[in-house]
C-alpha cells in the first residue's frame, strides 16, 4: 500500500572536478564530497553506476578565471576533461554537466558584468559556447542553472546546430535566491565577489511566479525542469508536478545536506532515517529525479 518510493535509479550525484591527476581532496563544507580531477572523477562515476544511481552532475573548477569565465568555454577545460574521462569508464551512467559561467568568473556572477549590473544577452552567447563545449566531450544532458532569461531557447538553438540534438536540456527553472547554496559556494569557489544572485534568482516569497518560469523554459524547449532548493520548496515542487508533463527535478542542495552532516556527527540525528524520509518527501512532493550529495550513501542503505 506504499505509495511513494525513492531508489537509487531515480538519484543523480553532484562532482566537483578540478585540474590535474590523481587529485581527491575532501571539501571541508561538505563531509564525505570531494575535488576530483578528472582519473578520480571516472572513478567515482564508477562507483556511481555500480550503485545503481541514474547519474553524476560535473561542476567545475577552473585553473584561472577572468571576467567573461573563459576558461569555461574551452574543449580542453575541466569539465569537457572529466566528461570524457566518464564516458570512457561508464556505459550506463548519464552525464550531466552545470552550464553556469560562476565557477569561472572572477567576480563570480553567473552572467557577464557591466559596472556592477549583470548583462543578460550578452551572457547567452557564452553559455551556449559552454554548453557546445560539454556535449562535444559527451555530456548526455546540460542543465543551465545561470537563471539568465532565455538561456534555455538559445543554449537549444546551438546544440541543434551543432549537430546535438540528442543532448538533453535539464533546466534550473525555478531557483531561488537562497542561503542554502553556502556550503557549495565554498566548494565551488562561486560567492560573488559583490553584491549578490536576487536580479536573477527568485525571490523565496514567490510561487506563482515560479510556474511562470518553468512553462517559459518548457516553452524553450526543457526536457526537464528543476526546483532548487528541494526541501524549503515542496509546495513549489508539487506545483510544478502539476503543470507541466516533462520530468520534474529537485535539487537537495548543500546547505540541506551540511546541516544533516553537521548534526549526524553530533550524534543528535540518526543518519540515515532522517536521509531517507527526507528524500522520500521530495519524492511524494512529485520530483521525479533528485539530484543529492547523499545518493551514494542512500545507495549504499538502500
Ligand atoms: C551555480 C550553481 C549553484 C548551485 C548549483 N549551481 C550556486 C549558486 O547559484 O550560487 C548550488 C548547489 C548547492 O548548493 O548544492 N550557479
Amino acid at each position: 500500500m506504499r505509495e511513494t518510493s525513492v531508489t537509487p535509479s531515480q538519484l543523480i550525484y553532484p562532482l566537483f572536478v578540478v585540474p590535474g591527476q590523481g587529485v581527491r581532496r575532501e571539501i571541508e563544507t561538505l563531509p564525505g564530497c570531494f575535488h576530483l580531477s578528472a582519473d578520480e572523477a571516472a572513478r567515482e562515476a564508477r562507483d556511481a553506476e555500480q550503485l545503481g544511481l541514474a547519474g553524476v552532475i560535473l561542476f567545475g573548477l577552473p585553473e584561472g578565471k577572468d571576467e567573461q569565465g573563459s576558461q569555461g568555454l574551452s574543449e580542453g577545460g575541466v569539465v569537457p576533461t572529466a566528461v570524457r574521462a566518464i564516458r570512457a569508464a561508464c556505459r550506463d551512467l548519464l552525464v550531466v554537466t552545470d552550464v553556469c559561467l560562476c565557477e569561472y568568473t572572477s567576480h563570480g556572477h553567473c552572467g557577464v558584468l557591466r559596472g556592477d549590473e549583470v548583462l543578460n544577452d550578452p551572457t547567452l552567447e557564452l553559455l551556449a559556447r559552454m554548453a557546445v563545449a560539454h556535449a562535444r566531450a559527451g555530456a548526455h544532458v546540460v542543465a543551465p542553472s545561470d537563471m539568465m532569461d532565455g538561456r534555455v531557447g538559445a543554449i537549444r538553438r546551438a546544440l541543434d546546430a551543432d549537430g546535438h540534438g540528442e543532448v538533453a536540456l535539464l533546466s534550473y527553472a525555478a531557483k531561488y535566491a537562497s542561503a542554502f547554496y553556502g556550503p557549495f559556494r565554498a566548494a565551488a569557489d562561486s560567492a560573488p565577489q559583490v553584491g549578490d544572485r536576487r536580479g536573477y534568482q527568485m525571490d523565496p516569497a514567490n510561487a506563482r511566479e515560479a510556474l511562470r518560469e518553468v512553462r517559459l523554459d518548457v516553452d524553450e524547449g526543457a526536457d526537464i525542469v528543476m526546483v532548487k532548493p528541494a526541501l524549503p520548496y515542496l509546495d513549489v515542487v508539487r506545483a510544478v508536478r502539476e503543470v507541466v508533463d516533462v520530468p520534474v527535478a529537485a535539487y537537495n542542495v548543500s546547505g540541506e545536506y551540511a546541516m544533516v552532516k553537521a548534526a549526524a556527527e553530533r550524534g543528535w540525528i540518526d543518519e540515515e532515517r532522517i536521509v531517507k524520509e527526507l528524500l522520500l518527501s521530495i519524492r511524494r512532493a512529485g520530483a521525479n529525479v533528485i539530484i543529492t550529495y547523499h545518493a551514494k550513501d542512500f545507495a549504499r542503505w538502500a
